[in-house]
């Protein structure tokens, strides 16, 4: 891969995050601004590396995602790259490269650490020099938790109130280094899932009657997780995330038509997970829109974590990774 020196031309790596108190619903969907605040941890080993290249004789953007053309996606990722192309006042079109190192649009948060990477990716290559907040404003338009890979370890993103969406960004709250928590995915589904975040979400809003207590119920949800995040205090901060991202699910299992993400294995994981929290293992769940368990454990765990949810009937693959940095470039 060339790299981020020669001009015109720059590649980037983002890891993925998963939030332990979601992000759920939208305040303004043109402008992505979500509708809550969430609080996620960047992964180091699941991660999409992405390179932009400036390409003045192509008349539309490019986009090749692990290998294939993807035409599909091309305006999703335009749209983002615009709001760079006009800081720097050009219409220079780019090809875009992006790789996953995990499995793409299986609940594993491809979009965040996609977004992030081709932000900080195009960035350079159209010769911008952005602050990290900057970059966070930018890549949330893209997709609302890539404002979270921008940055490593415990990150915290704010909805804001501007109407232009100016304060609505991501920020760390602490390093990996600081509390090296490490993470467990049983994936028990391969492939793409049914109901992507971004129509789930605003189905959860229309039609679901537990929405407007998931909204509200959140404040509470941050503050809690932020102070336990401070504190280490890792059974406050597994208490909180299951119980938030259980919330999560109860609004979308119950909108209408209902959104089911878990699989019978996903819920035999869930147990699993509470049992061993139960036996001392300082370990807790999470899911997102999909039927992928993530299980967060304390500095030690990881192998008898690992152990256990491999065991779990359905559990296809097992994937493990530390917190990581921020979306850097190559
Ligand atoms: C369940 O960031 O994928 O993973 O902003 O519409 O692109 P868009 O949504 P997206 O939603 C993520 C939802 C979630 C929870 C979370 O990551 O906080």
């Amino acid at each position: 891969m060339a790299t981020s020196k020669s001009e015109g031309r720059a590649t980037a790596r983002a890891g993925a995050n998963f939030a332990l108190v979601k992000y759920w619903g939208k305040a303004d969907a043109r402008l992505n601004v979500p509708a809550v605040g969430s609080i996620s941890i960047t992964l180091d080993a699941l991660f999409t590396e992405t390179e932009v290249e400036l390409a003045p004789k192509l008349a539309a953007d490019e986009l090749t995602l692990d290998g294939k053309r993807r035409v599909e996606d091309v305006a999703k990722i335009s749209a983002c790259v615009d709001l760079l192309r006009r800081r720097a006042g050009v219409d220079t079109r780019v090809r875009v490269s992006s790789r996953n190192n995990f499995p793409t649009g299986a609940g594993l948060a491809s979009s965040a650490s996609g977004f992030a990477a081709l932000v900080r990716a195009a960035e350079s290559a159209l010769g911008l020099a952005l602050s990290a907040r900057e970059r966070s404003i930018v890549a949330r338009q893209g997709s609302g938790s890539a404002a979270r890979s921008v940055f490593g370890g415990f990150v915290e993103m704010h909805a804001g109130t501007a109407a232009d969406g100016g304060d609505s960004f991501a920020e760390p709250l602490l390093e990996a280094k600081e509390w090296p928590l490490e993470v467990v995915i049983a994936v028990t589904a391969k492939g793409e899932k049914e109901t992507g975040s971004r129509s789930g979400m605003t189905r959860s809003a229309s039609s679901s009657p537990y929405y407007g207590a998931w909204v509200s119920g959140q404040p509470p949800d941050l503050e809690a997780a932020r102070a336990a995040i401070r504190a280490h205090d890792f059974g406050s901060l597994a208490d909180v995330a299951e119980h938030n991202c259980l919330k999560m699910h109860a609004a979308a299992l119950a909108a209408r038509p209902p959104l089911v993400y878990w699989n019978g294995a996903t819920v035999d994981c869930l147990h699993a997970v509470r049992r061993m929290r139960a036996a001392g293992v300082p370990v807790f769940f999470t899911i997102d829109a999909g039927p992928q368990l993530k299980a967060v454990c304390a500095p030690g765990a990881r192998a008898e974590v690992e152990r256990t949810l491999r065991a779990v009937p359905g559990v296809l693959d097992i994937l493990t990774s530390a917190l990581g940095a921020g979306a850097e470039l190559r």
